[in-house]
C-alpha cells in the first residue's frame, strides 16, 4: 500500500485550512461535489515547506518506497495570473507554467529521494519535463505510459478505458450507480498492461496495472463493494498472470467459486450478466434478426423477455441464438439477466433491434 498527496492540483482543502498557500487570497471551501478545480497550490516556499512537512509525517506513517505526489489536473489559469508563479518561471529560467509544475515535482521528488523514497504520479507529470526518477501512472489512455517507458520510466498501466472501476459497468438503465463511462468486467479482462508497440527491454519498465475506484458515485462501503467485485479480479488476473496464461472462458468457469466465496464474507459483489449481444441498440436490414447472448458463469442461465419487461427467475430460458421477426415499421426488445438462483441475479440488459425504414422524401 501506498499513500498518494496531491499536488499541486486537487487541493482546495488544503486550501481552506492554508489560504496563504494560494496565488489568491481566500477564503477558500472544501468541495463538496467532484471536480477539477483551478485554485491550485502556489509554487511559493512557505507551500514547499508545507509539502515537506507533510510529506515527513507521511512517511513516518507508511513505509512504502514509493510516495504518490499526483500531479493529475492541476488547471495552469492561477499561475498565468498570478505574479509570484511568474515570477518562479522568471527566476528559474522556465519556459511556461507546464514548466513549472514540472519544476515543482522536481522540487518534492529531490526531497523524498533524499529520504530513500521514491516518486510516482499520474501522466501529467510527463508534461513540461519527467522528474529524473518518476514512476509514471498513465491513466489518460496509455500514450504517457508508451512516452515514459521510451525513455526509460518505470510505468503503471492505469487507463480510464480498461482499469477505471468507478465506471459503469452495464446498462446505465439497469444499474444502481451510474457514471457516464462504460466498463464492462469483459473489458477489464481483455487488458493486456504491456502495449504492442513497446520492445521487449521497454516493455520491462510497466511494472503492472491497478484497478482506480474513485467514489464520487458511490455512498457507502456496498456501493463500492458493487462496483470492485468481480471487476478487481479480473484486474488481479491480468496483472498476475502472463498474457498466454489468460483465457475468458476459463476465468469464467473459475468464478462462480470465487463470488461464492464473497458471498460468505458478506461482499456486496455484482453478479456478472449478459455481457454479449445485447451491447447497443441495431437497425436491422430485413425483418428477422439472430441474437446471441453470452454470460460469462456457464452454472447461471439466463432468461429473457420480448415485452419490455424485466425478466424474472421464471421468465423464458435462453437455451441458443434467438431467431427473431421484427414487425414490419417496428422493432423489437430483448431484456435479458442471468440467474444462478433467485439470490443470485444479473442486472438487466436490453437492446432494441429496429427495422430499417425507407424514408419518403417530399
Ligand atoms: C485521475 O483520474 N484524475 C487520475
Amino acid at each position: 500500500m501506498l499513500p498518494e498527496i496531491e499536488m499541486p492540483g486537487h487541493s482546495v482543502a488544503a486550501l481552506t485550512a492554508y489560504p496563504e498557500l494560494a496565488c489568491k487570497p481566500g477564503p477558500y471551501e472544501v468541495r463538496t461535489t467532484w471536480g477539477v478545480d483551478e485554485n491550485i497550490l502556489c509554487p511559493k516556499e512557505e507551500t514547499f515547506t508545507f509539502i515537506e512537512n507533510v510529506l515527513t509525517e507521511v512517511m513516518a506513517l507508511f513505509p512504502s518506497q514509493y510516495i504518490h505526489i499526483g500531479g493529475d489536473e492541476a488547471p495552469k489559469t492561477v499561475w498565468q495570473a498570478s505574479q509570484i508563479a511568474q515570477d518562479v518561471i522568471k527566476r528559474e529560467n522556465l519556459k511556461d507554467e507546464h514548466e513549472l509544475q514540472s519544476y515543482f515535482i522536481r522540487r518534492v521528488e529531490k526531497f523524498l529521494n533524499a529520504h530513500g523514497r521514491r516518486i510516482i504520479g499520474w501522466d501529467e507529470i510527463l508534461e513540461g519535463g519527467l522528474a529524473p526518477n518518476a514512476t509514471v501512472m498513465s491513466w489518460r489512455g496509455i500514450n504517457g505510459g508508451i512516452a515514459a517507458a521510451r525513455a526509460n520510466h518505470d510505468v503503471v498501466m492505469t487507463p480510464t478505458s480498461n482499469t477505471y472501476l468507478d465506471y459503469n459497468q452495464g446498462d446505465p438503465r439497469f444499474e444502481s450507480i451510474y457514471m457516464g463511462a462504460r466498463l464492462p468486467l469483459m473489458t477489464v479482462y481483455a487488458y493486456e498492461p504491456i502495449p504492442d508497440s513497446l520492445t521487449a527491454e521497454q516493455g520491462k519498465h510497466v511494472l503492472g496495472t491497478q484497478g482506480q475506484l474513485w467514489t464520487e458515485y458511490m455512498q457507502t462501503t456496498r456501493d463500492m463493494e458493487y462496483m470492485a467485485f468481480p471487476r478487481e479480479m479480473a484486474i488481479a488476473e491480468i496483472a498476475w498472470s502472463p498474457k498466454a496464461a489468460r483465457s475468458w472462458d476459463s476465468f469464467g468457469r473459475r468464478l462462480l467459486p470465487r463470488l461464492l466465496a464473497l458471498d460468505r464474507l458478506g461482499v456486496n459483489y455484482r453478479f456478472p450478466g449478459v455481457e454479449s449481444g445485447l451491447e447497443k441498440n441495431q437497425v436491422v436490414a430485413g425483418d428477422t434478426v439472430t441474437v446471441t447472448l453470452a454470460t460469462p458463469i456457464p452454472e447461471a442461465e439466463i432468461r429473457y423477455t420480448l415485452d419490455g419487461s424485466e425478466p424474472t427467475i421464471t421468465s423464458t430460458k435462453y437455451t441458443g441464438p434467438l431467431h427473431l421477426t421484427i414487425p414490419a415499421d417496428g422493432s423489437v426488445s430483448v431484456v435479458a439477466r442471468a440467474f444462478l438462483d433467485e439470490h443470485h441475479a444479473s442486472p438487466s440488459r436490453a437492446a432494441t433491434f429496429r427495422r430499417a425504414t425507407t424514408t419518403s422524401t417530399r
